[in-house]
């Protein structure tokens, strides 16, 4: 191993193999070789104006033509000026005026087993519907609406309703408390909340409303609330605020052109939570973000008619709303759309769903497969999984562990794996493989998608040699970037264009390998420095989970007069005893798979590992733990922080 004295960070982790696609995918795909990816990415960043424009032009459905393709005053970047478009027309009208109105969107399943198949006509009815009915509730273009419901296909006819006239969604994911939501309503200053009375997770139903009613009662802009019937639970109605979906939608024309858009008119707002802890209103433009989501939607997930996608997110977070409702639905995908949880009634039910609907691409995150594998194989051995042609992965990084047993249990060795890095701020995915013509390695996300110029930084803003780890960033614009943070222009400046001058920062660590892959390595404040040598958490994590013993790893530095800062890792073991001796049996396992300074200094078994909302580890708060800073007695104990964690971090997306 190195001893990087530049503020590299060292790579520890080696992985060496490597899944090319197989000769029957590649000659059905998209982009089927290297040659034609490498063609496409350099024509590409040669003229990423003249590429854009041309991609616009052939790809989205224009009321009125750009006149400019791209305007960049760093960091206020405006693409396809003068464009008229709306993207509910892209992702409804355009495909039902070109005869495919029959076409299944969305096979849905609720959680407690009800089904509902809506084609695109249909949904391209109630969208026009509904959109009249906030038309009639004084909803205008440029209004901020919060939506707050349950995973039903209404939550996209919510989103597309508003975007069909011009109104600013904020969707507010359906687990967070009373206080994020007025938070977020405050804010965005939101006219109106959508929401439900309730909806089902693990067999419970959850009262949405009476949440959304206490948010309420401190959203003083928010003058009404709509509230579509789930659970039939009769919640509180406040007279004058508070209307029936049903009701308003029951007389409401069909009859609604969509509103001619300029291509840089604000699609919605998506709260993400910084290291300050308030959350930032994350802004999204219309042709840009429409453009890019649909155009990486098909080039990794390789889509082609006869496909049923299955995204097992939220509409909630960024990956719904580009890989579920905009990205797919502009492609006129078929998707399936599921409720609840991954194991009501039974650890079976997403196997359960594949089977059912014959599902070809799935795409789900890190911490559900390690989910999976503590469940146990028997849950997947039920079912019948051959329909499967692609897997995906998004949100963390996926160790090289969990990413065999996705490939070879789920993928039953033949599913390409799209590995796909990107943020909320990036609007759609900037680094993946194309399944058909990239070969994949186990916890690489391989590389940069057609017009995205990844460039890997040292402190000194200088590039990094290969192999060693620096600040992710890119250098030029893509259509599909953040145009702002909502109401604070400064800290959007601030956050990701000072600290490299004319380069977006992702905040992220990453490593160029000698092949030209990139190995994302954690958020920058994730790093491990050990007697002055940098380790990336992930690292460290990725061997533990490759200990048969171990379910789930996170790695943490605490304070060490010696050293700087040593490691306390968190362990979950699968249905194994912790003792002492697996405490040292794990040590040596890390010691054989990067050596000596990697070697945890404590390990601590948990049942559980707390997790943000969206299943990312919450490094920060095992910190503090770590540090003693949390009065947790004795630890070498076993201990359940989950709790603590949640009732702490209510508010953490
Ligand atoms: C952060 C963005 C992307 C949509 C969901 C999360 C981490 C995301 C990967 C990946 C390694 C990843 C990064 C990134 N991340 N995908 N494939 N490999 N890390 O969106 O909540 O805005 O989070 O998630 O740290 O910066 P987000």
């Amino acid at each position: 191993m190195s001893n990087p004295s530049n503020g590299q960070i060292a790579n520890v982790l080696n992985e060496t193999r490597l899944f090319p696609p197989s000769e029957t995918f590649a000659k059905q795909a998209v982009i089927g070789s290297l040659r034609s990816y490498e063609e496409l990415y350099k024509e590409s960043i040669e003229d990423i104006e003249g590429f854009w424009a041309k991609q616009a032009r052939e790809h989205l459905h224009w009321f009125e033509p750009f006149h400019t393709t791209l305007e960049w005053k760093n960091p206020l970047a405006k693409w396809f000026i003068g464009g008229k478009t709306n993207v509910s027309y892209n992702c409804l009208d355009a495909h039902v005026l070109a005869g495919n109105g029959d076409r299944i969107a969305f096979h849905w399943e609720g959680e407690p087993g009800d089904r509902r198949t809506i084609t695109y006509a249909e949904m391209l009815n109630d969208v026009c519907r509904f959109a009249n009915a906030l038309k009639q509730l004084g909803i205008e273009k440029g209004d901020r609406v919060s939506i707050y419901m349950p995973m039903v296909p209404e939550l996209a006819v919510a989103m597309l309703a508003c975007a069909r006239i011009g109104a600013i969604h904020s969707v507010i994911f359906g687990g967070f408390s009373a206080e994020a939501i007025s938070d977020r309503n405050n804010d965005a200053q939101a006219k109106l909340l959508i929401t439900a009375d309730g909806g089902w997770r693990r067999g419970k139903a959850l009262s949405l409303k009476d949440t959304a009613d206490e948010a309420l009662a401190k959203s003083p802009t928010v003058e009404k609330c709509i509230v579509l019937k789930r659970i039939d639970n009769a919640p509180n109605m406040t007279p004058g605020r508070d209307v029936w979906w049903h009701d308003l939608v029951a007389n409401a024309s069909e009859d609604c052109p969509a509103t001619s858009m300029d291509s840089e008119d604000s699609l919605f707002i998506l709260y993400t939570s910084g290291s300050t802890g308030k959350p930032k209103g994350i802004r999204h433009t219309t042709a840009g973000y429409n453009l890019y989501a649909k155009r990486t939607f098909e080039w990794v997930f390789d889509h082609r008619e006869g496909d049923v996608f299955w995204c097992t997110a939220d509409c909630g977070w960024i990956t719904g709303h580009s890989y579920i409702v905009y990205g797919p639905m502009s492609a006129g995908a078929t998707q399936v759309m599921y409720e609840g949880a991954p194991n009501w009634p039974q650890e079976d039910r997403f196997w359960e769903i594949i089977e059912r609907y014959r599902v070809t691409i799935l795409y789900t995150a890190p911490t559900a497969i390690r989910t999976f594998i503590k469940w146990g194989d028997h849950h997947v051995d039920k079912h019948d999984l051959s329909s499967l042609r692609l897997l995906g992965s998004v949100g963390e990084g996926i160790n090289p562990e969990a990413w065999m047993w996705y490939y070879e249990k789920i993928g039953g060795g033949r599913c390409p794996i799209v590995d796909t890095w990107w943020q909320t701020e990036t609007g759609g995915i900037m680094m993946s493989p194309l399944p058909g013509a990239i070969a994949c390695k186990p916890g690489s996300c391989t590389r940069p998608l057609p017009g995205i110029v990844p460039r890997v930084l040292g402190h000194s803003l200088a590039d990094v040699e290969a192999n060693h780890g620096g600040m992710l960033c890119i250098e030029k614009p893509w259509p599909g970037m953040l145009r702002g943070i909502w109401g604070d222009d400064e800290r959007y400046q601030q956050q990701y264009w000072s600290l490299v001058p004319g380069m977006y920062l992702t905040g992220d660590n990453a490593r160029r390998d000698d092949d030209g892959y990139y190995w994302i390595m954690g958020r920058i404040d994730d790093v491990i420095n050990v007697s002055g040598h940098r380790l990336s958490t992930i690292e460290v994590e990725s061997a533990l989970v490759s200990h048969p013993a171990v379910a789930e790893a996170a790695a943490v530095g605490r304070p060490d007069d010696i050293k700087g800062q040593a490691i306390t890792v968190f362990v979950t073991l699968k249905n194994h005893e912790p003792t002492d001796a697996m405490r040292e049996m794990l040590k040596k396992h890390v010691r054989k798979e990067i050596g000596a300074l990697a070697v945890p200094d404590d390990v601590r078994f948990t049942s559980s590992l707390p997790k943000t909302r969206s299943g990312k580890i919450m490094r920060r708060l095992l910190r503090d733990i770590a540090a003693g800073k949390e009065g947790t007695g004795d630890t070498s104990t076993l201990e359940d922080y989950t709790v603590l964690v949640r009732l702490r971090n209510d508010d953490e997306s």
